[in-house]
């Protein structure tokens, strides 16, 4: 399996569509609860493509397909961004309102100059237990390291333990937790552990 699929830097144009339901599908439980609250898979898909930076992104592509996806945020670009004209056009304007600040509280992280943040991390769940994810991961971190970054971070909620072994397996470590109870139960979750690997920065003439 592994070794049909490539990882390319940038998701290709031709799969922007397939990147939009991707995204929906590994995180719906808490996009419907919390977040965007699409009215069908169809607007979800159109919002998503149209929000998406696919330069910020790794992507698993096996043949014609894109089998995962890693999208990442720095200090000066960002992998997720729903625009607001998009937003009120979509919802009008007071449930566009709503939205925004859902997506601000979800996605306001400001990374430090040197952190490499990873956004998403999402392989088709037909693709899943293969080592695509693990595969996705480590290309991220060699390429901050490589791109100069002193820190890899993410996040990840209490309830998706799978997520949270393969990260832990490859040396990130808790940093903070926060609790957020009853307020995103609905989403399947109840709190969010920041994670964080550092890169190791290598002596000179070594
Ligand atoms: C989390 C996620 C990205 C992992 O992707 P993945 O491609 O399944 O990850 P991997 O295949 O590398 O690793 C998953 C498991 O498969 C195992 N595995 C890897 N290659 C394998 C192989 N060839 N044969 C059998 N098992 C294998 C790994 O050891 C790992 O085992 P574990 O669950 O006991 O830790 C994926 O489940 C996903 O998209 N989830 C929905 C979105 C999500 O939650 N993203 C994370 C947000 S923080």
């Amino acid at each position: 399996m592994l070794d049909s699929v490539r990882i390319i830097s940038g998701v290709p144009s031709r799969l922007r569509r397939q990147a939009a339901l991707l995204y929906y599908q590994a995180f719906r439980e808490k996009v419907d609860a919390l977040e965007l609250k699409p009215g069908s898979v169809r607007q979800a898909v159109r919002l998503y493509t149209a929000s998406l930076d696919l330069d910020s992104a790794l992507a698993a592509v096996k043949g014609h397909h894109l089998a995962g996806l890693a999208g990442l945020t720095t200090r000066t670009s960002r992998f997720l961004q729903v625009p607001w004209p998009l937003l009120v056009q979509e919802f009008g304007f007071w449930r566009a309102l709503s939205r925004r600040m859902n997506l601000a509280i979800e996605h306001m992280h400001k990374p430090d100059p040197d952190e490499q943040h990873l956004d998403t991390l999402a392989v088709r769940a037909s693709c899943r237990n293969r080592g695509i994810g693990t595969t996705l991961l480590r290309e991220v971190i060699a390429r901050a390291h490589a791109d100069g970054f002193g820190k890899v971070t993410l996040a990840v909620v209490n309830t998706n333990s799978a997520a949270r072994r393969l990260y832990e397996r490859e040396g990130f470590r808790a940093v903070r937790t926060r609790h957020y109870g009853w307020l995103t139960s609905r989403g399947g979750f109840t709190s969010v552990t920041k994670m964080q690997r550092d890169l190791a920065v290598q002596a000179p003439g070594l």
